[in-house]
C-alpha cells in the first residue's frame, strides 16, 4: 500500500468495456484497487460522470490517446482523496474533490493527475460534482479560450439540453453574454429557456431562420457545435461578420461542403478541438482558470449541475442506453456505494 495511504481494501468493483460493442457489452468485474504513483492521487469514487465520448469508446469508433485503455471508461468522477502518490502536496486524504481523467472513472477507486483534481465546489453535492468536470474543462476552453466570448456578445449553442449544452447555456448567461440554444423537443428547449437561452426547436424550424430573426439580421458573434455534416454551412450563415465557428462533435459526420468565400466576405474563424488527447499541462492551466474564475459561482448560486439521472454503478448498461436514447437532460451519473 502507498506509504500515504490508509485505505484497507484490495479490490474493487469497476464496470469493463473490455469487450467493446453495444451497451450490453458493459460488464462489472473485479479489479485491484491502484496505487498512485507519483504525482498522482488516489480517490474514493462517490459519482462518476457518463460522457457521449464514452459510448464511442464502448462501440470502438473512438480512436483513444497513447496510453488510454479501453477497460474501465470514465473521464470524469467526484468522491474523497483516498491516497496520494510521492510528491502531491496540494490534496490530503478525506478532501471532497472531483476530477478529469483519461480513463477509469467506472469504478469504487480511481487515479488521477493531482493537477487535474479540483474541490467540490460549496453548494454542490459531492455526487453532482462528477458532473462538472469534462463539461466544464470543454466548455471553458472552447468558449471563452478559443471562442474568446466577452460579456455583450451572443452565442449559439447546439445541443443546448446536452451535458455540453447545459454547461454552455449557464457559464455563457453567468459571463454576460446573450445565448441562443438549439434542441429537439419543447422539454428539452423549456430547460434551455429555465438556464437563461434563448431556445430553438431546431425540428420545427430552420435554425439559421431563427438566428437571423432574433438578432435582427445581424448573425451570432460565436457558435458552439456539437453536429457538423450538414450543420457546417448553416453554421457560417448564422454567424455576424467577424464572427468565430468553435467545433467540438462530429454527431453528423467528418465531411461537408463549405462555401468558402463567406469566410472571405465575413472574415469568419473556423476552429475546434478535443480534450482528452491535450497534455497535463494543457488541462491543468484549464482547471486553474476554472478554480479561480468559475468554481466561485457556484456558491453565488450562478452555477449549478443538471443531472438528468443517476445510476447505481452496476446499472452503467441502463445508463449508457439512456444517452444513446437521446431523451436525458444534462448529465447521467453512476453513483457508488461511497456516495452516501
Ligand atoms: N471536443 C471535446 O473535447 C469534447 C468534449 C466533450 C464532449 N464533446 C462532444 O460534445 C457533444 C455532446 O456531448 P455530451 O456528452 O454532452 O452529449 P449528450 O449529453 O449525450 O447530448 C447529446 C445531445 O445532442 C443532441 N444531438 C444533436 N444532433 C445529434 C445527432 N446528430 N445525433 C445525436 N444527438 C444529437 C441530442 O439532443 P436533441 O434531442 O436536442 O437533438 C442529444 O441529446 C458530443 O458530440 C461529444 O462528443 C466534445
Amino acid at each position: 500500500m502507498n506509504r500515504h495511504s490508509t485505505i484497507g481494501a484490495r479490490q474493487m468493483a469497476a464496470v469493463s468495456a473490455q469487450k467493446g460493442g453495444d451497451a450490453e457489452s458493459l460488464e462489472m468485474v473485479r479489479r485491484p484497487v491502484p496505487a498512485p504513483g507519483p504525482g498522482e492521487v488516489l480517490i474514493k469514487v462517490a459519482g462518476a460522470g457518463l460522457n457521449r465520448g464514452d459510448i464511442l469508446q464502448r462501440n470502438r469508433t473512438y480512436p483513444a490517446p497513447d496510453g488510454t485503455q479501453y477497460d474501465v471508461l470514465g473521464l470524469e468522477v467526484s468522491g474523497y482523496i483516498a491516497a496520494v502518490g510521492e510528491g502531491v502536496e496540494t490534496w490530503v486524504e478525506g478532501d471532497a474533490v472531483c476530477a478529469l481523467m483519461k480513463d477509469g472513472g467506472y469504478a469504487e477507486y480511481a487515479l488521477a493527475d493531482a493537477p487535474l483534481v479540483l474541490p467540490v465546489p460549496r453548494g454542490v453535492d459531492v455526487v453532482e460534482a462528477a458532473a462538472l468536470p469534462e463539461a466544464y474543462f470543454t466548455v471553458w476552453t472552447n468558449v471563452f479560450q478559443r471562442g474568446t466570448l466577452k460579456a455583450g456578445q451572443s452565442i449559439l449553442v447546439h445541443g443546448g439540453s446536452s451535458g455540453i449544452g447545459v454547461t454552455a447555456i449557464q457559464l455563457a448567461n453567468a459571463f454576460g453574454a446573450t445565448v441562443y440554444a438549439t434542441a429537439g423537443s419543447t422539454e428539452k428547449c423549456a430547460v434551455c429557456e429555465t438556464l437563461g437561452a434563448v431556445s430553438i426547436n431546431y425540428r420545427e424550424c430552420d435554425f439559421v431562420e431563427a438566428i437571423q430573426d432574433l438578432t435582427g439580421g445581424q448573425g451570432v458573434d460565436l457558435v458552439l457545435d456539437i453536429v457538423a455534416g450538414s450543420y457546417l454551412q448553416r453554421n457560417l450563415n448564422a454567424l455576424s461578420v467577424e464572427g468565430t465557428l468553435v467545433m467540438i462533435g462530429l454527431m453528423e459526420g467528418l465531411e461537408a461542403n463549405l462555401n468558402i468565400g463567406l469566410l472571405l466576405t465575413r472574415r469568419l474563424t473556423i476552429t475546434g478541438s478535443t480534450l482528452w488527447a491535450r497534455s497535463i499541462e494543457q488541462k491543468a492551466a484549464i482547471g486553474r482558470e476554472l478554480a479561480d474564475q468559475v468554481w466561485p459561482l457556484f456558491e453565488k448560486g450562478k452555477l449549478k449541475p443538471i443531472v438528468s439521472s443517476r445510476f447505481k454503478l452496476g446499472d452503467a448498461v441502463a445508463a449508457h442506453q439512456l444517452m444513446e436514447a437521446g431523451q436525458h437532460v444534462g448529465k447521467i451519473l453512476l453513483e457508488t456505494e461511497h456516495s452516501s
